[in-house]
């Protein structure tokens, strides 16, 4: 049977919220990778962190694997790779851009994953903690399939806080240049956007420390924070127009990799 989780109202209205999303995700950048050069900043990152999968099937776990994205990047780094993501309309694209692939594909919540103890090699994630109602126990979970010896990895983004050092003043430069280019209204989900926000465990901003610190409060060892994601963003910002540029080099967007004692 079923258990119904305490804060499963929110969480339909995260399913819903990406399913909307889900039309056009893959058309915006630093969703979708647009470039050879950004693939291979991905993979180097990846690989730096997690390493590439030995022959003899090592498997990662990508949690939220929204159209596929990430899934791809572990599978061309060796990995037999199980992705899970809230959003049946996201795992339908994805299932289109992974056949063929040693993909594995299903509905499911990355804070109560319903997978075997010690089972996985690597568990990978992008763009999701800022959005978990529960962090701290999805961390338990997370060291809870890892097998002894294995990797956390996630990245994402504090967009509330500046990034440290330049941050306040790229913000400022952000809006400058938002303002002289004229651009697009906000788009109509955002409200929907903020309301979610308003509403999650890091809705003051998913500061990295604060990341590091519940995993290691989850048991998780050898805690690194990379702050150094600058390949990508130059890859990517060649599809963005500047004010986008400023805004995303002013966020605090980071990798934080962990390993589970064993
Ligand atoms: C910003 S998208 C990121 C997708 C993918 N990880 C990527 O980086 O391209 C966020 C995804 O998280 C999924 N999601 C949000 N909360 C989730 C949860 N508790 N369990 C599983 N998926 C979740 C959404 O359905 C959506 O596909």
């Amino acid at each position: 049977m079923t258990t119904l989780h305490h804060n499963m109202s929110l969480k339909d209205e995260i399913r819903d919220f990406w399913s909307m999303r889900s039309e056009t995700f893959d058309t915006q950048p630093g969703h979708e990778i647009f470039s050879p050069e950004e693939r291979q900043a991905w993979l180097a990152l990846f690989a730096g962190h997690i390493g590439r999968a030995e022959a003899g099937g090592a498997k990662a776990l990508d949690l939220a694997s929204g159209t596929g994205v990430i899934s791809l990047l572990l599978a061309e780094l060796g990995y037999g790779v199980t992705g899970l993501d809230l959003s049946e309309a996201m795992l339908a694209r994805a299932r289109a851009k992974t056949a063929g692939k040693p993909i594995r594909l299903y509905a499911g919540d990355a804070e109560d994953t319903l997978e075997e103890g010690d089972s996985y090699d690597v568990v990978a994630t992008r763009h999701l903690v800022w959005t978990l109602p529960d962090p701290p126990s999805a961390f338990r979970e997370w060291f809870r399939v890892l097998k002894p010896g294995g990797r956390v990895a996630i990245v994402d983004t504090d967009m509330t806080n500046p990034r440290p050092g330049n941050g306040k003043v790229l913000r400022l430069l952000a809006r400058l240049a938002k303002r002289l280019s004229n651009p697009r209204p906000p788009a109509p989900y955002m409200a929907t956007h903020e309301n979610i926000v308003s509403r999650v465990y890091f809705s003051g901003g998913c500061r990295p420390e604060e990341v590091a610190r519940l995993l290691s409060e989850a048991g998780f060892a050898d805690i690194v924070i990379d702050r150094d994601l600058r390949a990508i963003h130059r890859a990517q910002g060649r599809f963005m127009p500047l004010y986008q540029r400023l805004e995303r080099a002013s966020q605090d967007r980071f990798l934080v990799c962990a390993r589970k004692p064993g």
